[in-house]
């Protein structure tokens, strides 16, 4: 059917508004976090005969960031490729509404599944339900109560619009409660990322980024930062470098940096300065299974992602987490993390206070069978709708 639609001038074009519902489901990946997460839920609904459409946004796409996770974790290629790319946080978003309303309209997808907190995670869902289609967000409820972050923004508003809420702890079940959403649309599925992270410390095991760079096992301090709020900002930059340096004189330190890092190590003219320090490696963004060596054989990480939080906890390494909060709280109730600042001298301490001796708990259901229990879900849902 062909109806007219008026534009923002007032002029008369035809969008296509498709006859039927299909039973396709949409799984959209655009970032790096994303792909971890994605891979079994798409390998469990193909496996359960579901129809499904992978869409990448493209807002990650240089091979360190993108492709290698494809093809270490065995993700076929995206069925659409957007390729939005960067920009600023609103016209990366735009772009990726515009291009993913087209997705939807020509293949009227049942259900569209979105990851994660990156811009990709919102722009799909609002873009979905506005059309009308069923959002299912994993990793919902997860809150930093820190609205001034980007990714605190996108998960907040992402949960607000979706129908299906899939959580990774009970303690994000009560965030999503008590801001009013319903029991019936929230699953406590646990953790699909641990699901990618079992299976890359097999195939992790071949992996010689340790010899490569030239540490040992236990030999090293892994860090990775890459928010806007530590490494855009002059200041909090150079008080983080201050305290690696210190740290340094200690024990050597690995920084696998994310492009971000490099562009404003190099705009603030810290780069060098890093560079010609023999105890501090900088070493590009690596693929998934080397950065799981890394991870495994170090002796504690600093960071400030939310996933080596998580994967730290699994794999029993100390963290040290360079922010004043963290979404993940269970990682630090019940794993490996401490939530230290970004203060050099806070963190100095927190490295001079590390107690490795300190056992940690495994969070319930982060136990490798989580799409089982998504793809289970979505396939309920979509029986149920018939
Ligand atoms: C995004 C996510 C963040 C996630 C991170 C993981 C949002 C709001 N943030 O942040 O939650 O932890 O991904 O990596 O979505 N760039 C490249 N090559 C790439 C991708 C990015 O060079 O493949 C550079 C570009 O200069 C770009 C900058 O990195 O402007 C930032 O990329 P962007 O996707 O906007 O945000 P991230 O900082 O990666």
């Amino acid at each position: 059917m062909l109806i007219p639609v008026i534009s923002s001038q007032s002029l008369f074009l035809l969008k296509r508004i498709p006859e039927s519902v299909s039973d396709t489901v949409i799984l959209v990946a655009g970032a790096r976090p994303n792909f971890m997460k994605i891979a079994p839920i798409h390998k469990q609904l193909r496996h359960r005969g579901v129809n499904t459409l992978l869409v990448h946004t493209g807002q990650h796409y240089d091979h360190n960031m993108s492709q290698v996770f494809f093809d270490e974790l065995g993700i076929p290629e995206p069925d659409i490729h957007m390729g939005v790319g960067s920009d600023s946080h609103s016209r990366q978003t735009a772009k990726i509404m515009i291009h993913f309303e087209d997705v939807c309209l020509e293949h009227n997808p049942r259900m569209v599944v979105v990851v994660g907190d990156v811009n990709s995670t919102l722009a799909c869902a609002i873009t979905a339900k506005k059309l009308g289609i069923t959002v299912a967000h994993v990793e919902a409820g997860l809150r930093s109560r820190d609205i001034q972050m980007p990714e605190e923004i996108n998960r907040v508003l992402t949960d607000r619009i979706s129908d299906l809420l899939f959580t990774t702890s009970r303690g994000a079940n009560e965030n999503l409660f008590s801001e009013g959403c319903s029991s019936e649309s929230i699953f406590f599925v646990g953790n699909v990322m641990i699901d990618s992270l079992y299976k890359a410390v097999k195939h992790s095991q071949k992996s010689t980024i340790l010899k490569d760079i030239g540490v040992v096992e236990q030999g090293y301090c892994l860090v990775t930062m890459h928010r806007p709020s530590n490494v855009d900002n002059l200041s909090t930059l150079s008080g983080l470098i201050l305290a690696l340096e210190q740290i340094s004189r200690e024990i050597p330190i690995i920084i696998p940096a994310h492009p971000r890092t490099v562009h404003s190590l190099e705009r603030f003219e810290m780069a060098d300065r890093i560079r010609n320090n023999n105890q501090i490696y900088l070493i590009p963004a690596q693929g998934y299974f080397d950065f799981i060596n890394l991870v495994k054989n170090s002796k504690f990480v600093m960071t400030d992602s939310g996933g080596l939080q998580e994967e730290s906890t699994i794999l029993g390494v100390q963290c040290l987490t360079l922010r004043k909060n963290t979404e993940r709280p269970i990682t630090v109730t019940q794993g490996t993390n401490k939530v230290v600042g970004t203060e050099t001298k806070d963190i100095i301490d927190a490295f001079h206070n590390l107690d490795f001796s300190k056992k940690t708990q495994s969070p319930e259901y982060w136990d490798g069978k989580t799409a089982h229990r998504i793809a289970k879900v979505i396939v309920d849902q979509l029986s149920a709708a018939v």
